[in-house]
């Protein structure tokens, strides 16, 4: 199989069409931070595919009369037409182009929304950059029956990576590893791959509660953050621990080892944190309320004898993870410990989901 997906796109003619996917966020255990062009990630990370935080994106498509090599899209997100998203659609068309070259000879129009609330400081680039990215496959199998299927997730996750990082890791399986690693077949900096050992029990269908503390615009967007990890004191170590930690909890996923587990998760959310609080210029991205939460979880797991752990984004919010069988129990935890400390009392339970789906 060719890796640099530029295959030549034999383009049955199609005049036009309609496409539309449905695509989830996801929550890195060991986290990427730090990157080079073109959007490689300097350590392997591993996430947990999410269910009920979602992108669904429709792309309708007619072929121009004119053939400029120009982009020509419109955009309506939850039901209005959104000029702000233009930008930075057109630059993902220009990252993308030399892989998809059809994108300059169709006019498309592409309506999307999400299902968490917009302004809920989750960030919509996963799984909206994936969902558009299938929708762009779903056309290049329109115009070339041929491509086989492992070729075609292959590559909507190399899009995805170009139009957002960890959007790469939104398209195939519960657990997606991204970037080179020697103890896991098959893996790259270019695309996604779904983590294909078994998992034990403990782990199947996880819980994912996002704790919203924060609903605003994040303080340093994931650009800048990433810029920091360049000529950061503690970078090379920091992406050599990923590299080691990404073997660990490949062994503690298999054997069910969820102490093990929560520790690490737990220390990955830390160290990410920490890279910020030390890089130049630096920053905290928690908030009071962030560590009232860490607090509580951590009382709470010793009093209970509980396995609920926490991780976090590049911000303040909390995703508290948890077995399936401490849901109840957990549930009201959060309702009556934990909500208290999140803006307007906002949560969102989730899950461990799979991927992508094709909407009819
Ligand atoms: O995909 P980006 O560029 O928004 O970076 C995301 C980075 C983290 O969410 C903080 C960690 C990760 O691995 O998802």
């Amino acid at each position: 199989m060719t890796e640099d997906f530029k295959e030549p796109i034999p383009s049955l003619q199609v005049a036009q069409g309609s496409v539309a996917w449905q695509t989830p966020s996801n929550i890195a255990l060991v986290k990427y931070w730090g990157k080079r062009d073109p959007q490689l990630p300097e350590n392997p990370s591993i996430s947990f595919t999410l269910k009920n935080c979602h992108t669904n994106t429709k792309v309708d498509f007619v072929k121009r009369t004119i053939t400029d090599g120009e982009f020509s899209f419109d955009i309506i997100f939850e039901g209005e037409k959104k000029e702000a998203f233009k930008p930075k659609i057109q630059k993902f068309f220009e990252r993308i182009q030399e892989y998809v070259p059809f994108v300059s000879e169709y006019h498309f129009t592409i309506t999307s929304d999400n299902s968490f609330p917009h302004s809920s400081g989750i960030a919509s680039s996963a799984s909206g950059m994936s969902a558009l990215s299938m929708c762009l496959m779903s056309i290049e199998k329109q115009l070339n029956p041929e491509i086989s299927e492992t070729y075609f997730y292959r590559k909507a996750s190399f899009l995805a990576r170009l139009g957002s990082g960890s959007a790469c890791r939104s398209v195939k399986g519960n657990l997606v590893v991204w970037g080179a690693h020697p103890e896991i077949a098959e893996s790259s900096d270019l695309y996604g791959v779904p983590f294909s050992e078994e998992i034990a029990p403990i782990f199947e269908n996880y819980q994912d509660t996002i704790l919203l503390v924060d609903k605003g615009e994040k303080q340093v967007s994931s650009t800048v953050g990433h810029q920091l990890m360049h000529g950061h004191p503690y970078a090379a170590s920091r992406f050599s621990q990923a590299v080691e930690n990404i073997s660990k909890i490949k062994t503690f996923l298999k054997s069910g080892a969820i102490k093990e587990f929560i520790a690490l998760v737990e220390s990955e959310a830390l160290t990410l944190h920490a890279m910020m609080m030390t890089s130049q210029p630096y920053f905290i991205l928690m908030k009071p309320n962030t560590l009232e939460i860490i607090n509580k979880i951590w009382a709470y797991r010793a009093e209970n004898d509980s396995n609920i752990c926490f991780t976090l984004d590049a911000g303040a919010n909390v995703h508290l993870l948890y077995p399936e069988n401490e849901k109840e129990k957990v549930h009201s935890f959060i309702e009556t410990e934990l909500s208290i400390h999140c803006q307007n009392n906002h949560f969102i339970h989730d899950e461990l989901g799979y991927g992508a789906k094709e909407m009819k």
